[in-house]
């Protein structure tokens, strides 16, 4: 593999396992907050995020190219409310969009057929990461953020059962 791709991927890599942290340290707030479906929902993402990660990581082994792990850091995991949580999920969610998008430009550039194939999961999986937050804000929004509407939201997202489900299926 070209260097410059290698660092790119092990770059991905840390921004993925950046969001499981964020995540995860969302989903203690949650706690915090006697809000466990929510709690739950994100710890999945934490989940889900790590498996995003390792399929780079798992990527550069088989392609003989060097793992750099860098350093993860602290979380700004500080919101006033479930509504306000969920916008900055749609945002990282946006963010981290943005860097697969500028990933499979650099690979499609390099001629990085196996990479752009890697890639065009994470594309179809941005759509729905995307899709999933604005669900949770959307119906956050018509429930309230108090109340018996976040009461049964809250039902509601902690019935996620595995990495990938749709939120408010
Ligand atoms: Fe790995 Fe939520 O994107």
């Amino acid at each position: 593999m070209k260097e410059a791709l290698v660092t790119a991927v092990n770059d991905q890599i840390n921004a993925e396992l950046e969001s499981a942290y964020l995540y995860l340290a969302m989903s203690a707030r949650m706690e915090e907050r006697n809000l466990p479906g929510l709690a739950r929902w994100l710890k999945i993402q934490w989940e889900e995020e790590i498996a995003h990660a390792m399929k780079f990581y798992d990527f550069l082994i088989q392609r003989d190219a060097h793992v750099s792990l860098k350093a993860i850091a602290q979380p700004e995991a500080t919101f006033d409310s479930p509504l306000e949580a969920f916008r900055m999920v749609l945002e990282h969610e946006r963010h981290i969009t943005s860097r697969i998008w500028e990933l499979s430009e650099l690979a499609a550039d390099e001629s990085d057929y196996a990479l752009q194939s890697l890639l065009k999961w994470f594309v179809d999986e941005q759509v729905e990461e995307e899709d999933n937050a604005r669900a949770a804000i959307d119906a956050l929004s018509l429930v309230g953020d108090s109340g018996p509407g976040l009461f049964l939201f809250d039902r509601e997202m902690g019935a996620r059962t595995d990495a990938g489900q749709a939120a408010a299926e």
